[in-house]
Protein backbone atom coordinates (compact mmCIF):
# COMPACT_ATOMS: atom_id res chain seq x y z
CA UNK A 1 0.00 0.00 0.00
CA UNK A 2 1.18 3.56 -0.81
CA UNK A 3 -0.55 6.26 1.08
CA UNK A 4 -0.61 10.41 -0.12
CA UNK A 5 -1.66 13.18 1.69
CA UNK A 6 -2.58 16.52 0.01
CA UNK A 7 -2.10 19.82 2.16
CA UNK A 8 -2.85 23.49 1.47
CA UNK A 9 -3.43 25.94 3.89
CA UNK A 10 -7.24 25.54 4.83
CA UNK A 11 -8.28 22.06 3.20
CA UNK A 12 -11.47 23.31 1.68
CA UNK A 13 -10.07 24.13 -1.66
CA UNK A 14 -6.62 23.11 -3.15
CA UNK A 15 -6.11 19.83 -1.19
CA UNK A 16 -9.68 18.19 -1.37
CA UNK A 17 -9.50 18.93 -5.05
CA UNK A 18 -6.67 17.26 -5.72
CA UNK A 19 -8.08 14.40 -3.26
CA UNK A 20 -10.93 13.91 -5.69
CA UNK A 21 -9.40 14.37 -8.85
CA UNK A 22 -6.19 12.11 -7.49
CA UNK A 23 -8.92 9.27 -6.45
CA UNK A 24 -10.81 9.16 -9.79
CA UNK A 25 -7.07 8.84 -11.48
CA UNK A 26 -6.36 6.04 -9.18
CA UNK A 27 -9.92 4.29 -9.39
CA UNK A 28 -9.85 4.50 -13.05
CA UNK A 29 -6.56 2.82 -13.66
CA UNK A 30 -7.90 -0.07 -11.04
CA UNK A 31 -5.29 0.57 -7.97
CA UNK A 32 -7.24 2.04 -5.34
CA UNK A 33 -6.38 -1.21 -3.11
CA UNK A 34 -3.07 0.08 -3.52
CA UNK A 35 -3.03 3.75 -3.06
CA UNK A 36 -4.43 5.33 0.12
CA UNK A 37 -5.38 8.73 -0.10
CA UNK A 38 -6.03 12.17 2.26
CA UNK A 39 -5.94 15.43 2.10
CA UNK A 40 -5.54 18.39 5.20
CA UNK A 41 -4.54 21.41 5.99
CA UNK A 42 -1.48 23.51 7.56
CA UNK A 43 -4.23 25.66 9.64
CA UNK A 44 -7.40 25.13 11.46
CA UNK A 45 -9.61 27.59 10.51
CA UNK A 46 -11.74 24.71 8.23
CA UNK A 47 -11.53 21.49 10.32
CA UNK A 48 -14.72 19.84 9.76
CA UNK A 49 -15.57 21.92 7.23
CA UNK A 50 -16.71 20.55 3.66
CA UNK A 51 -14.77 21.71 0.46
CA UNK A 52 -15.62 25.87 -0.66
CA UNK A 53 -19.20 25.51 -2.91
CA UNK A 54 -16.70 26.85 -5.78
CA UNK A 55 -14.26 23.69 -5.48
CA UNK A 56 -17.30 21.23 -5.42
CA UNK A 57 -18.49 22.78 -8.38
CA UNK A 58 -15.81 22.55 -9.98
CA UNK A 59 -14.82 19.03 -9.59
CA UNK A 60 -18.69 18.12 -10.28
CA UNK A 61 -18.07 19.58 -13.91
CA UNK A 62 -15.59 17.43 -14.21
CA UNK A 63 -17.97 14.23 -12.82
CA UNK A 64 -16.30 14.41 -9.48
CA UNK A 65 -17.92 14.59 -6.30
CA UNK A 66 -15.97 16.08 -2.82
CA UNK A 67 -19.07 17.24 -1.43
CA UNK A 68 -18.41 14.49 1.51
CA UNK A 69 -14.68 15.66 2.53
CA UNK A 70 -14.06 17.22 5.48
CA UNK A 71 -11.16 19.51 7.00
CA UNK A 72 -8.44 18.49 8.88
CA UNK A 73 -5.51 19.86 10.15
CA UNK A 74 -1.92 18.61 9.06
CA UNK A 75 0.21 17.27 11.95
CA UNK A 76 3.59 15.57 12.49
CA UNK A 77 2.02 12.12 12.61
CA UNK A 78 0.99 12.64 8.79
CA UNK A 79 4.88 12.03 8.47
CA UNK A 80 4.92 8.26 9.90
CA UNK A 81 1.57 7.65 8.40
CA UNK A 82 2.13 9.11 4.59
CA UNK A 83 4.63 8.26 1.80
CA UNK A 84 3.62 10.99 0.07
CA UNK A 85 2.98 14.66 1.22
CA UNK A 86 2.39 16.91 -0.88
CA UNK A 87 2.65 20.59 -0.34
CA UNK A 88 0.10 22.80 -2.26
CA UNK A 89 2.54 25.64 -2.41
CA UNK A 90 5.86 26.72 -1.24
CA UNK A 91 4.27 28.41 2.13
CA UNK A 92 2.68 25.12 2.66
CA UNK A 93 6.07 22.94 2.27
CA UNK A 94 7.85 25.68 4.93
CA UNK A 95 4.94 25.05 7.35
CA UNK A 96 5.18 21.06 6.76
CA UNK A 97 8.96 21.28 7.20
CA UNK A 98 8.13 22.61 10.33
CA UNK A 99 6.08 20.03 11.90
CA UNK A 100 8.36 16.82 9.70
CA UNK A 101 10.17 14.47 12.48
CA UNK A 102 14.13 14.13 11.65
CA UNK A 103 14.11 12.02 9.18
CA UNK A 104 11.28 12.26 6.90
CA UNK A 105 11.78 15.23 5.00
CA UNK A 106 12.28 12.93 1.52
CA UNK A 107 8.56 12.71 2.01
CA UNK A 108 7.84 16.11 1.50
CA UNK A 109 7.21 17.43 -2.07
CA UNK A 110 5.68 20.18 -3.66
CA UNK A 111 3.31 18.92 -5.64
CA UNK A 112 3.53 20.96 -8.91
CA UNK A 113 7.20 19.45 -9.36
CA UNK A 114 4.88 16.28 -10.39
CA UNK A 115 3.72 18.92 -13.93
CA UNK A 116 7.21 20.23 -14.82
CA UNK A 117 5.20 21.74 -18.12
CA UNK A 118 2.74 24.01 -15.83
CA UNK A 119 6.05 25.76 -15.16
CA UNK A 120 4.97 26.82 -11.73
CA UNK A 121 5.66 26.43 -8.05
CA UNK A 122 2.49 27.00 -6.30
CA UNK A 123 -0.49 26.46 -6.63
CA UNK A 124 -2.34 29.56 -6.36
CA UNK A 125 -5.40 30.28 -3.99
CA UNK A 126 -7.98 29.84 -6.52
CA UNK A 127 -10.19 32.64 -5.29
CA UNK A 128 -7.09 35.48 -4.98
CA UNK A 129 -5.14 34.47 -7.99
CA UNK A 130 -5.71 31.16 -9.73
CA UNK A 131 -9.17 30.90 -10.86
CA UNK A 132 -11.28 27.71 -10.19
CA UNK A 133 -10.82 26.20 -13.56
CA UNK A 134 -7.47 26.98 -13.97
CA UNK A 135 -6.25 25.71 -10.70
CA UNK A 136 -8.24 22.67 -11.94
CA UNK A 137 -6.52 21.83 -14.80
CA UNK A 138 -2.88 22.40 -13.03
CA UNK A 139 -4.04 19.99 -10.71
CA UNK A 140 -5.13 17.53 -12.56
CA UNK A 141 -1.82 17.49 -14.51
CA UNK A 142 0.41 17.27 -11.54
CA UNK A 143 -1.52 14.15 -10.46
CA UNK A 144 -0.82 12.44 -14.05
CA UNK A 145 2.62 12.82 -12.61
CA UNK A 146 1.93 11.60 -9.40
CA UNK A 147 0.07 8.48 -10.41
CA UNK A 148 3.39 8.09 -12.32
CA UNK A 149 6.09 8.34 -9.94
CA UNK A 150 4.01 5.92 -8.20
CA UNK A 151 3.88 3.66 -10.43
CA UNK A 152 7.25 3.75 -11.98
CA UNK A 153 8.77 4.20 -8.12
CA UNK A 154 6.27 1.99 -6.01
CA UNK A 155 4.22 -0.21 -7.78
P1 LIG B 1 -7.08 26.32 0.38
O1 LIG B 1 -7.70 27.79 0.26
O2 LIG B 1 -5.81 26.46 1.18
O3 LIG B 1 -6.85 25.95 -1.03
O4 LIG B 1 -8.11 25.44 1.08
C1 LIG B 1 -7.93 28.59 1.39
C2 LIG B 1 -9.11 28.47 2.08
C3 LIG B 1 -9.35 29.25 3.19
C4 LIG B 1 -8.40 30.15 3.60
C5 LIG B 1 -7.23 30.27 2.91
C6 LIG B 1 -6.98 29.47 1.80
N1 LIG B 1 -8.65 30.97 4.72
O5 LIG B 1 -7.78 31.81 5.02
O6 LIG B 1 -9.68 30.81 5.38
Amino acid sequence: MVSVVFVCLGNICRSPTAEGIFRHLVENAGLDEHIHIDSAGTHSFHVGSPPDGNAQAEARRHGIDISHLRGRQAKSDDFQKFDYVLAMDSENHRNLLSICPDGSEHKLHIFLNFAPAVGLTDVPDPYYEGGFDSVYDMIEKASHGLLADIQENHL
